[in-house]
């Protein structure tokens, strides 16, 4: 099993001053921090492009940034994307296009790459790709906003794309985003998951110490 890593979303952070909430993320150890880009058309809701992950870099973010695109046209931004900084690019497996052409170009941009399915979308629709990403991302919740409730009928997911992974002898990573903390992460854990995206559960936490230093006890 890959050991855990906590990606906290700065959907959740501070929009007027991002990079003082990433700061804040590293000070408490994050390695990773997740970027939730919106285009109002895959997802009902806006948030940031290129130019706010270029703006981080200059500031001196130096993190992994896991950059998770909810396009309907990924393949018209992930460049920018990877130009601007990003760590890792993820697309979403239901919008039309050639994802496996565009998991090999982000790879090609020097990023590493990720595929992302919805509630709605069963394993199934990954299973083509799977020996083609470094990370599989499986949405708790319905992506557009932060703060809603985990989904547990996900799980059965998680544990099918876990299966799937150690049958065939694959690395990528297992990422669940929406919910998250510290009991529904161990849920996921449980159910193979190893990389936790967390935006409300850290950033509004009454004592960010205390969640990692739990999140810290799922090993
Ligand atoms: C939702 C985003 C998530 C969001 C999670 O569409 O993809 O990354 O930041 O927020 P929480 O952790 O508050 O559910
Ligand atoms: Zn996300």
């Amino acid at each position: 099993m890959l050991p855990p890593i906590l990606a906290p979303s700065l959907l959740a952070g501070d929009h007027a001053n991002l990079a003082s909430s990433a700061a804040l993320a590293a000070r408490h150890g994050a390695r990773w921090l997740h970027l939730d880009i919106m285009d109002g058309h895959f997802v009902p809701n806006l948030t940031f492009g290129p130019e706010t992950l270029a703006a981080l870099r200059r500031a001196g973010v130096k993190e992994f940034i896991d950059t998770h695109l909810m396009l309907a046209e990924p393949q018209r931004y992930s460049e920018a994307f990877a130009k601007a900084g990003a760590s890792l690019i993820s697309i979403h497996i239901e919008p039309r296009y050639d994802h496996a052409a565009e998991l090999a170009r982000i790879r090609g941009f020097g990023c590493q790459n990720g595929i992302v399915m919805n509630p709605d979308t069963p394993a199934s629709a990954v299973l083509p790709v799977l020996d083609k990403v470094d990370l599989v991302l499986v949405m708790t919740v319905q992506p557009g906003f932060g703060g809603q409730s985990f989904r547990r009928d996900m799980l059965p997911k998680l544990a099918e794309l876990d299966r799937v992974r150690r049958e065939r002898g694959l690395k990528f990573r297992l990422e669940v985003d929406g919910g998250i903390d510290l009991a529904t992460a161990a849920e996921c854990r449980r159910a193979g998951a190893d990389t936790f995206v967390a935006g409300t559960s850290f950033f509004k936490a009454p004592d960010i110490a205390a969640f990692v230093a739990g999140f810290g006890k799922l090993a």
